[in-house]
């Protein structure tokens, strides 16, 4: 990337070496094949040498959902899921939302370090300047509906982007990298404000230099006639340690879906589109809405156990609980609980707290979860905040896109830098018919 140290590509990690060797007797055959295991795993195009015949295609591995599948080495995010550790680049969460702020960890995830003062100072400089979209940009948010999801307005808006920066198809080009890395964490906040206003048939506010990232955010959501608008030092603070917690997770669904979009070397901000739609569903970021909505429909802890009762029945899923990786609580839930308190000292009581941390309770001591292991997970408290902040349900996964962004660009960028990625073309087990002969509409 232009000007500051590139992240550290595969030559950085070194190629791996094989530690032991899995040894697989064919039955069909009863010959044995040698398969090396490195980092835990064994190659899947290995199982292709496994015929029974010459023209035998070989075996493949079936792992629908991937739930067994690692589609990708990373230096990116570490996530230990039994033992409820994340790591952005060897950094605990923990210590980053602490000590640092969203726009440094965007550096971190991006460039693999902390910056230095001059880097950091350089890189906020040019996310600052980069806040604005084409007017254009603004012009087509007219065309959606007064009631649109603003979700559905940020995955356009983002795709949109593609077309005003042409030379972000020279995929390989470090500037253009950089400049579709600085662009999108800038405007991501713009584009998510911009959709809320609409919403709400507000005229647009843009963006105040003489503000921080959060700061900025919530001004251009928030201000109306004043002057100018006067963020609250403790919620600006809360929303960038969100923003910390939601930067990375490694190869959560819209991660994979950046990098599969990314695989075609399509342009950056047509595959961080991806990411966005991947966001929206209920299952990921979209549960974070759903949290809230659940918690309005118990309404009273005189109903946790009559609502706990049909999620065991299958009649609806406990939002905010589960997670593919953490099978123990998911440490983001853990910093965000302790910041719920914070907010609502400032904002006032929400009653849908005492609902979620009863609800919470009640879950965990229930062994249909326990045994399920199904933990809070990122997005069962975060909604908390953000409606003590203000913000209507609808934008609470837009919220979510906005840090995000970090993490796709800085996963994208390790995908176009690995030589050992391709094309994202998987295979399939094919069950349908086969060889049919065609029946005119006269004759079925
Ligand atoms: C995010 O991947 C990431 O890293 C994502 C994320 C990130 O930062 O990018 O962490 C952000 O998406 C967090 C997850 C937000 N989603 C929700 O809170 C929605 C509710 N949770 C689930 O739908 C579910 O837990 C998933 C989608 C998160 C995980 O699904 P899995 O790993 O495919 O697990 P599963 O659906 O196979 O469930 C295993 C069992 C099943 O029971 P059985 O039918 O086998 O008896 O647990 C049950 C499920 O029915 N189960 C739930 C449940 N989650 C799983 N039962 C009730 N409520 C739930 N929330």
């Amino acid at each position: 990337m232009a000007g500051e140290e590139t992240h550290k590509g595969r030559d950085g990690g070194g190629v791996a070496t094989a530690e032991e060797s899995l040894s697989v007797t064919d039955n069909r055959t009863g010959q044995t094949y040698e398969m090396e295991i490195t980092d835990g795993t064994v190659r899947a195009m290995d199982f292709r040498a496994i015929k029974v015949s010459e023209d035998d295609f070989g075996l493949m591995t079936y792992d629908p959902a991937f739930k067994n599948t690692a589609s990708t080495r990373s230096e990116v995010t570490y996530i230990d899921g039994d033992a409820g550790i994340l790591e952005y680049r060897g950094y605990s969460i923990e210590q980053l939302s602490e000590h640092s702020t969203y726009l440094e960890v965007a550096y971190l995830l991006i460039y693999g370090e902390l910056p230095t003062k001059q880097q950091y100072e350089r890189w906020e400089h040019d996310i600052t300047h980069h806040t604005y979209v084409h007017e254009n940009i603004k012009k087509s948010m007219e065309a959606f509906r007064y009631d649109a999801h603003p979700m559905g307005m940020l995955l356009a808006t983002v795709g949109a982007l593609s077309t005003f920066y042409p030379g972000s198809n020279n995929i390989n080009d470090e500037h253009e990298q950089c400049m579709a890395a600085v662009r999108l964490i800038a405007k991501m906040p713009t584009l998510a404000a911009f959709a809320y206003r609409h919403n709400l048939g507000l005229p647009y506010i843009y963006p105040d230099n003489d503000l921080n990232y959060p700061e900025n955010f919530l001004s251009m959501l928030f201000k109306m006639a004043e002057w100018k608008y006067e963020p609250d030092d403790r919620l600006a603070r809360a929303l960038d340690v969100l923003f910390i917690l939601h930067a990375d997770h490694e190869q959560n669904a819209s991660t994979n879906a950046v990098r599969g979009v990314g695989s075609t070397q399509v342009d950056p901000y047509s595959a961080i589109a991806a990411g966005v739609s991947a966001l929206y569903g209920p299952l990921h970021g979209g549960a974070n809405e759903q949290v809230l909505r659940m918690l309005d429909r118990i309404g009273s802890t005189d109903n946790i156990p009559d609502f706990l009762e049909g999620v065991k029945n299958r009649e609806e899923r406990l939002m905010g609980f589960g997670h593919r990786v953490y099978k123990n609580y998911d440490p983001r839930a853990r910093i965000i609980k302790r910041h719920v308190d914070q907010v609502l000292d400032v904002t006032g009581k929400s009653p849908k707290l005492e609902i979620a941390v009863e609800l919470e309770k009640r879950a965990l001591d229930d062994e249909f979860f326990t045994e399920r292991k199904l933990y809070p997970n990122v997005d069962y408290y975060s909604g908390l905040i953000y409606e003590a902040l203000g913000m209507p349900t609808a934008m609470f996964t837009v919220i979510f896109a906005i840090p995000r962004t970090s993490g796709w660009v800085a996963q994208w960028l390790e995908l176009v830098g690995d030589d050992e990625q391709a094309i994202a073309r998987p295979r399939q087990v094919y069950s349908g018919y086969r060889e049919r002969e065609y029946v005119s509409i006269d004759e079925r």
